[in-house]
């Protein structure tokens, strides 16, 4: 069955999809910032869903109840005074407690369901607005915008995104030791490649851009570069 048309305006997208620690979210708000696009951190949809499992005290192994759950949700986002978005599940401001990496795992465990990607797909497509559009995730290019203008798949070594990990937890007051973080990305990674709906995968038209050795501007401005070509 073909998809229902989302993007009728063509407003351009670039999808920035990778595993964990890849450095998508940095890289997507420079590049937003660059071109004056919005953002969408797709990721932060299933730690918000993670999160209110928790804290409903619902079973996280139960499809049915957890998708339930989420169709009830009220989310909303907003930005703050120093251009970080703020996440707020039923009026509650949640966004420093989505952040850890227990939440992350058990958001790669609610993105195995089908029902729950179902539910979240139109929520991602309604973060289309004018200019434009960067996506960040795993899906992105692969299921949620396919005729995204530029899809970048964004990879660096294991090693790498734990170091980068663990700043950014440290960063937020998030302590954990870099052994732990390897080891819960890893875990994470793993899920994600492996589950049947929208694994982790790099979509056939895209652009993999190892980012181990390479500097946010580096990476910025290679993604720019090729937005300018794919134009
Ligand atoms: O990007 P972030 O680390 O916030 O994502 C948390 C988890 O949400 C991922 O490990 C993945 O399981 C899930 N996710 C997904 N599809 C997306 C974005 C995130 O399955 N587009």
């Amino acid at each position: 069955m073909k998809d229902k048309p989302y993007n009728s305006m063509n407003i351009p997208i670039i999808t920035i999809d990778g595993p964990s620690g890849s450095g998508k979210g940095t890289i997507s708000k420079e590049v937003a910032n660059i071109l004056g696009w919005k953002i969408l951190d797709s990721g932060s949809l299933y730690r918000i869903t993670a999160f209110a499992v928790r804290k409903y005290n619902l079973n996280i192994n139960n499809e049915v109840d957890v998708k339930t759950m989420l169709s009830s949700l009220n989310i909303n986002f907003d930005i703050s005074c120093n251009g970080e978005q703020l996440i707020f599940l039923n009026q509650e401001n949640i966004t420093s407690l989505v952040r850890d990496e227990k939440c992350g795992i058990d958001a790669s465990i609610v993105a195995r369901y089908p029902s729950v990607r179902g539910e979240l797909i139109s929520l991602q497509r309604s973060f289309i607005e004018t200019p434009g559009l960067v996506a960040d995730g795993r899906d992105m290019g692969t299921v949620v915008f396919p005729e995204a203008g530029l899809k970048i798949f964004l990879t660096a070594s294991l090693e790498e995104r734990a170091k980068r990990r663990h700043k950014q937890l440290k960063e937020l007051g998030i302590n954990v030791s870099l052994t732990a973080v390897s080891r819960d990305i890893s875990i994470r990674d793993k899920q994600d490649q492996e589950r049947e709906h929208a694994p982790l995968v790099p979509a056939s038209d895209a652009c993999i851009i190892d980012s181990s050795k390479m500097s946010i501007k580096e990476v910025s401005e290679e993604i720019i570069k090729l937005h300018k070509y794919s134009d």
